[in-house]
This record gives structure tokens, sequence and C-alpha cells, in this order.
């Protein structure tokens, strides 16, 4: 039974969840505060606002988390936190009440790595069998991921400039969307014509599994600058043309990695986990979907609720960490950069 910590971004969540020695889980709590009230007039999250909002909410959000769960701090076997990559202000906030809890307690601390939380979480909601493909698609990552184990990660490709949602988010400011952008592009784009603009689909044409989005961004915004003033049915033509060439672009990069994951693991059976906010999209979605389909591989798509930040996926990466006998010192630093394949990701050999 881990408590699980999760303060990297602008939500404040904890979360209870026990796992069995058969891998089953159980969430018996997931509380997450969203800051989005805070930061809605700047327009994206302000690191300091964030932080400063964590140490006001975070203890109020475990103990809620602890009362839904119908227990108190001294049941749970271990205290799972995230420990980077994120805004570090916010990391420390949830680090620091982490380690505080764990020495008071005398209970383990874990320190996760938050995209390694995205990338077990289908393990959590389908008991996802390794090797898996991880799509990672948030607000501050846009990644394929192969996921060989807990701990074995090996990246096959990220954005050399945006972030898929912060393409979005980004999209919808220029429009007057508002924030968070990628609800309200997809919301408007229903009503759009997404074959009016022939907006660019970049590195499309290349065979590597990375994303770029900042020149497709710009091209929305000289478009946008040239239709100026845009009337309601401009901005939703936009929208719809923009998303469009992100699922177009997702699913001719999904397609080229289930491809690699066939070629490279060929006894292994074909599965694309997808993670990050930009996982509720449904456009995107039905593109993975279609694409999944015409490989031959599985898809799996968790709750949005688990897709994004919350503190079940941080305390269910903690609970297989456990199992494996990982305990984490209390000197653990926060990592503002963490990328998911460094060597010291492993899960170290215990006696
Ligand atoms: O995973 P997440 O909640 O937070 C992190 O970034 O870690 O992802 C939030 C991102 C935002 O950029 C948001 O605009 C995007 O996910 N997003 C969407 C949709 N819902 C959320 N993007 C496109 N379509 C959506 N329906
Ligand atoms: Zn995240």
């Amino acid at each position: 039974m881990i408590l699980g910590i999760e303060t990297s971004c602008d939500e404040t969540a904890a979360a209870i969840v026990v796992r069995d020695q058969s891998g089953n889980s159980t969430i018996r709590s997931n509380v997450v505060r969203s800051q989005l009230d805070e930061h809605a007039a700047f327009g994206g999250v302000v690191p300091e606002l964030a932080a400063r909002a964590h140490v006001t909410y975070l203890d109020h959000i475990i103990a809620q988390a602890c009362r839904e769960a119908d227990l108190t701090l001294a049941d749970v076997d271990a205290i799972a936190v995230t420990a980077g990559p994120g805004l570090v202000g916010g990391v420390l906030v949830g680090l620091t009440t982490a380690k505080a809890l764990a020495a008071a307690l005398d209970k383990p601390l874990l320190a996760i790595n938050h995209l390694e939380a995205h990338a077990l979480t289908a393990r959590m909601t389908d008991k996802a069998a390794f090797p898996y493909l991880l799509l990672l698609v948030s607000g501050g990552h846009s990644q394929f991921v192969l996921v060989r184990g807990v701990g074995d990660y090996q990246r096959w490709g990220t954005t050399i400039d945006d972030a898929l949602g912060e393409a979005f988010d980004k999209v919808a400011k220029l429009l007057s969307l508002g924030h968070p952008g990628g609800p309200a592009v997809e919301a408007i784009a229903m009503q759009g014509d997404p074959k009016r603009f022939k907006f660019p689909r970049p590195l499309l044409r290349e065979a590597r599994l990375d994303f770029s989005f900042s020149g497709l961004k710009t091209a929305v915004r000289l478009q946008a600058e040239a239709l100026a003033p845009l009337s309601d049915q401009d901005v939703a033509d936009i929208a719809a043309s923009f998303q469009a060439a992100v699922a177009e672009v997702v699913s001719v990069r999904a397609s080229q990695a289930l491809e690699r994951f066939k070629a490279e693991l060929p006894q292994a059976r074909p599965l694309l986990v997808v993670a990050g906010g930009v996982a509720a999209n449904r456009s995107i979605a039905t593109a993975l979907a279609n694409v999944c389909e015409t490989a031959g591989a599985t898809l799996i798509v968790p709750p949005i609720a688990l897709c994004t930040d919350n503190g079940a996926m941080v305390a269910w990466a903690g609970a297989e960490r456990f199992a494996l006998g990982v305990r984490d010192p209390l000197d653990v630093t926060a990592r503002p950069r963490w990328p998911l394949d460094l060597p010291d990701m492993k899960v170290p050999d215990v006696a």
C-alpha cells in the first residue's frame, strides 16, 4: 500500500494505491487539485505561483487521500513522490513533504521519475505486459519510448521544439481560446473545416521518430494574422486544420514506431500505450486506433483521469519499484531534467 505524491507541474495530487503480488491494482483514493484558476490570467503555468499553491494545498490533499481511502498514514508501506522532471519549485514541495513524512513515520521513500509514472500507468489500469511502445503526449513531453521493464527504457524519438500539448496551448492562445488550450481547440474544431488550410506536417517525410511542432504553430499564426480580424468560422477552420495536421503527423509517426517495434522485437506482441493529457483528444485517439488496427497492434489508452497528471500513477510506479526491492535514500535531490533512459533509472540488483 503506497502513498503517491505529485507536484511537478500544476496539479497538486495524492493517492493511495495497493498492488498485490500478482500485479493487480486497487486505487483506494486519487485526489487531484488542479491549479487552473491560479494560472488562468497568465495564459500558462507560472512556476512560482505553482510552487506556492502546492505549499498551500499539499498537506490537505494528502489528508483527503487518506480519508477517502479510510486509513491513516501509519497504514502505508512506503511513500512515493515525483522527484522530477518538472518545475523544480513544485517538485521540491512534494519531495520535501515526502521526505518529512518518510522520516517522521519511519517509512521507505521512493523517488519517482514522473515520466516513468506515465509509462507504467497502463500496467495499473490494464496489466500491460512488457515490452510495449509508449507514446507520451502531454504539455511538457512528446516522445516514443520502448518500455522493456520497470526502469528499463529506450527513447526512440522526442520533440525537437514544442511538446504537442504545448502546441495546442499556443494555438489556443493565439486564437484567444483560453488555457488549457487542448480541450478548447478540440471543441471549436468540431465546427470547423479541417481541409480549409493545408498546414505543414513537419518532419513527416523523414524516417526519424522525432516530432517538431514549432513550424506548424508559426504557420497557424501567420494564417491567423493574414485573415485578421477572424470570424468565428475562421477560428474554427484554423483549429480544425491544425488538429488535422497534428493527427496526421502523430499517426504517421506511430505507424513508423510500430514497424520498428515489430522489426526489433519480432517475438513480442505489438502493443501501443498512450499517456499524457493529449490522449484525451478524440481525433488523435481515433487516428491512433486506426494505425494500430492496420499494424495489427493492440492499443491501450488508460482512462483520461489517469493519463493526465495524478498521484495514483506515482503511487503505482512506487509500488512496482517497491516490489523489486527499491528504497531511495532521504538525500535524493529534485531533478528538473531527468530523461527516462539514463542508466540511473535501472533497478539495482537487490539481494
Ligand atoms: O498530461 P497533462 O495533464 O499535463 C502535463 O503536461 O504533464 O497534459 C496537459 C496537456 C495540455 O497541454 C493540454 O492542452 C493538453 O494536454 N490536452 C489536450 C486535450 N486535453 C488536454 N490536447 C488536445 N486535445 C485535448 N482534448
Ligand atoms: Zn505529466
